[in-house]
Parts: structure tokens; sequence; C-alpha cells
């Protein structure tokens, strides 16, 4: 025995090297059977598959070019974390975009632009920038309500997201007056932290659901009545990643606490089924529209991603016929995020938001609605410049998911769907999401939507108007191609925006129905 462990001893360390090598090659060889990769090439194969793992970060930080990335390459992110760090935000030397380039959108500045009066609500609060709209108001249902922020965080549950984030989110709307839209996981403790809330349900009906997985009233009207913090109900009919495809959470993500919010299985994958139960048709939607703001009080809208546009057409017809109809309609693009999803899905189902935004709206235009609805769009619109040609076609609010992500941390990792999130955002792990600390991240969300919407005022000054609501199509112009060279947005996607009222702001700032105030 002696002898063996003087033998053991007497190996140097890179003689052990070789054994733990040797061991690896057998087991490449001999053992294992699902790489054939390893198997061929024993040892050095795994070099491969480490080298593919740690690609898409070396490419991010060595290769890859300041505008190269999708979805947000790194002008954008580093534009997000330096305004929600209140650093410097600026360019130097001028723009780094080749301006002549296809698709390339302009923003048409006045050769005056616009001035503050003196005492003007901006002159005290550069960022104050609520919406022209009051969702539910034409409805007039009981309790109408006008987002004090134009730019508010999008759906994203407490499942797919950690507590952490989705407390620091809500945190941090309170703090800049915007609105937190809870996502299709329920309302969790950690969107009762004092911001405005918007409750969304999925065809999982989470918080709102019987016991077979119908969506039942009476919880709704129970939710509602003991959480003041809701100002409106959103029914998601689809989302751009994966519209048709019911929610997946997966397995790996589902905690004791989760489990209980959503009345579900601790690790076992929550799949939401595509269709919902609760509705099959356009005139069953709407009556369940009108049910809910009957029984809750609240406004209510629904969410889509766009395809084909016969039943938008339906809807229109019946809002028209019937004088009732959604509140508000959320458009959002193909290129929305997820926390999960097939890349076919991702990549090719639903339309591009700039293509789906105009189809539904030209839709709603022709028959006269526009004034009824709040439209509120989303898919990568959380730049300035985005949200003006947004607003010039006929957006009154943008939701923001990934960029609210980045501005408290989210790094680009594109691994929701693993529950190994590096910044703690996405994942469930207690340890990853303990590296959030949560006063700060909430003040990071808040200056960045406040940095935004400054930006964005000075964008509407410079572009000669008092309210970004006031853009109109041709303000905005975009390259098209060699020929006509660049056109303004009216005659590339072939209609004018209807004029939404407005008077002032200080008319929408004595608003009573002005929301991100105090419960
Ligand atoms: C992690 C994550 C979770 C999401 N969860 C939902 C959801 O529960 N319901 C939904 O309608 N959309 C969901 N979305 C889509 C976003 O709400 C949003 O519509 C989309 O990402 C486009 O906005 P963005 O480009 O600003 O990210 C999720 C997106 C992300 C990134």
């Amino acid at each position: 025995m002696e002898s063996l462990l003087d033998f053991l001893d007497d190996i140097p360390w890179w003689g052990w090297i070789l054994v733990f090598l040797l061991l690896v090659a057998i087991r490449d060889i001999f053992f294992q059977k699902a790489h054939t990769i390893s198997h061929n090439f024993p040892i050095v194969g795994h070099l491969r598959y480490w080298l593919e793992s740690i690609g898409p970060e070396m490419r991010q930080y060595f290769v890859a070019n300041n505008r190269e990335e999708l979805p947000f390459n790194r002008i954008e992110r580093s534009w997000i974390y330096a305004s929600a760090k209140k650093e410097n935000n600026y360019e130097g030397f001028g723009t780094d975009r080749d301006i002549y380039a296809h698709q390339h959108v302009f923003v048409k500045n006045a050769m005056i632009a616009y001035q503050l009066p003196e005492g003007h609500p901006n002159t005290k609060d550069p960022c104050f920038l609520p919406c022209a709209k009051v969702i539910g108001g034409y409805n007039k249902r009981k309790k109408p309500y006008r987002p004090a922020s134009i730019i508010n965080v999008s759906a994203m549950s407490f499942g797919s997201l950690s507590a952490a984030a989705v407390e620091s989110l809500n945190k941090g709307v309170e703090k800049c007056g915007a609105y937190h839209n809870t996502g299709e996981g329920g309302l969790s403790p950690y969107h009762k932290k004092g911001g405005d809330v918007i409750f969304h349900f999925g065809t999982g009906y989470f918080g709102v659901r019987t016991r077979d997985g119908n969506f039942s009233m009476e919880k709704m009207k129970i939710l509602v009545d003991e959480n003041p913090c809701i100002k409106a109900v959103e029914i998601k009919l689809s989302q751009g990643a994966k519209p048709g495809k019911g929610g997946v959470l997966p397995g790996a993500k589902i905690t004791h606490e989760l489990a209980e919010i959503r009345g579900v299985e601790v690790g076992k994958d929550v799949i939401s089924p595509p269709t919902h139960k609760a509705f099959s048709n356009i005139p069953e939607l709407l009556e369940l529209i009108e049910n809910i703001a009957e029984e809750t009080g609240l406004p209510v809208g629904i969410k889509g991603a766009v395809g084909k546009l016969e039943q938008w057409e339906e809807l229109a017809n019946l809002m028209k016929k019937s004088g009732k109809g959604p509140d508000f309609i959320t458009i959002d693009g193909g290129e929305g995020g997820t926390g999960a999803a097939p890349p076919s899905f991702a990549d090719h189902v639903s339309l591009p938001w700039t293509y789906g935004f105009t189809s539904v709206y030209k839709i709603f235009k022709d028959m006269g609605l526009t004034d009824r609805i709040v439209f509120i769009g989303s898919g990568k619109l959380g730049f300035p410049a985005k949200a003006a040609m947004a607003f010039a076609m006929g957006a009154d609010c943008i939701n923001v998911a990934r960029e609210a992500m980045m501005s408290i941390g989210c790094i680009q990792a594109q691994v929701c769907h693993t529950n190994r999130c590096p910044s703690g955002v996405a994942t469930q792990s207690k340890w990853l999401q303990k590296g959030i600390n949560v006063p700060l991240k909430s003040d990071r969300l808040a200056q960045y939507f406040k940095t935004f919407r400054k930006e964005f005022m000075e964008i509407t000054h410079a572009a000669g108007y008092e309210h970004p609501c006031q853009f109109k199509m041709n303000d905005i112009q975009v390259n098209v191609d060699d020929d006509y060279l660049s056109s303004g947005l009216e005659a590339v996607y072939g209609y004018q925006k209807d004029e939404v009222t407005f008077s002032s702001m200080q008319e929408l700032y004595d608003c009573s129905y002005l929301g991100g105030k105090p419960n």
C-alpha cells in the first residue's frame, strides 16, 4: 500500500494531466455514443464544442462591429446602458451610419423648432410626456386611464423574468410614472410594488383561471377589486415572436413559488394552449371585452401580431356596427422578443412591426375608428427616432420589453430559455438573481424612460411640435431605392395618419385620469 502511495506521489503534475486526457480519450472512443466528432477526434473534439459554446460571446466582444449584431447592436445597447445610468449617451464626430442606405429613416426638422412658452409643463419637467389619448375614454369605462408616460414596460411574466427583475421593473415604473404589463404569468407579489399595472392574460389564464383551465370572471373581478394598481386589462391574442403558439415556460424555471402563483406543477414545462377557450371568433372576443369592462370598470384591450387581415377587418366592422370594442390595441412586431420560442416561429411567422401596424391602422382609419382606440406599438421601438416614426404612423404609446431588460442589466446573452441568464434577469436561479440590486436597477429603468422621453421631446420640438401625437406620416422620410431615392411615409405605406385631438400639454398635465400617481 505504502509503495503504491509512493508511486502515486512520484507522478509529476503533468503526468496527472496525461492520465486525465487518457481517461477522456477512452470515454470518447469506447463509452459515449452520442457525439461522432468526439469519437472520431478524441479529446480535441471537445475543443470544438467548447469554442462553439463561447462563440457568441467572442463575436459580441471582439469581432462584431458596432452596428452588426441583432436583435440589438452594440450602439443601441450602449445607448440604453448609458441612458439608464445617466451617463454621457452622446456620439462624437458624427453618425457612423450610412444615411443613404436602403430603409434609413429621417425625421424632418422644422426651420425653426418649437419653443416652449413660459410656464409650460416641460419647462418644469423636460421628461413629462403622457399619452395624448385616454384609454377607455370613448367607451366611457368607469375607470378611464391616461398613461402618464408614452413609454412603458411590455408584457413579460414573473416566470420568464426573475422576481428581482420584476420587482425592479415595477419600482422603476413607479419612479417615472409609467405602467408595467404583467405578461401572461399572472399578477405576482413583485408586480405590486407601487407602479401602475396592466393585467395581461393569454390562453393559460394564469391568475384568472378555473380549475379546468378556462377563464374565470369571478377571479378577474376579485383580482381587480383587491389590486387598485391594475389600471387596464389586456387580452393576449398573439405575440410577434410566436403567434399561434402558446406560451412556453421551461420546467427548469418552475419553482415552488411560481407553481403556486400559476397553479401548475413544480419542474414541469408549462405550455399554454395555442388558442383561447373563452372565445373562438371575433363576436365572442368582443363580448368578452365588454363583459370584462362591465364587470371590472376597467378599460380592456387586445394584443396581437399581424399576419392575415380578414379578422382585423371583421373586428373593425363589428366595432362600427355595435359602437363597442377594445379600448386599446397593442400591435407587436414579428421582430419582437420572447422568453422561449422555436426559431421557425420567431424568424418567420407574422409581419415586422411597420408592415403589421400600418396594415391594421389603415383598416381602422378607413372605418373612422382611430379616435376610439389607443394604439400601442412594440417591437424594438425603444429608441427616440424609432418612436417618432411609430407615432407618425399612428401609434399613441410604445411598450418595450428587451430594452427595459437591458436597462436593468440584461447583456443580450440570449439564454432566457435555459434558466442560466448570467445577469439574473431572465432566470429563476436564486444565486443568479441575487446579483440584482433592486433599488439601483429600478432607478436605472426609471432613468432610461426619463432620458428616452426627454430625447423624444427634443426630437418633437425639432420637428416643430409640442407633443409627438402631432407627427404626421410625411414628417418622416425613408430611403426607398436608387430610382426613387427617398419618400415620405404617406407614399410608402399609402395612408395619412388621422389627426389626434390635442390642445396642450397643460391639459394633459391637469387630466384627472392621468396615471403614475400613488394609488
Ligand atoms: C422575456 C420575455 C418575455 C415575454 N413574455 C411575454 C408575455 O408573457 N406575453 C406577451 O404578449 N409578450 C411577451 N413578450 C413579448 C414582449 O412583451 C414584446 O411584445 C416584444 O418583446 C417586443 O418588444 P421589444 O422589442 O421591446 O422586446 C416577452 C418578451 C420577452 C423578451
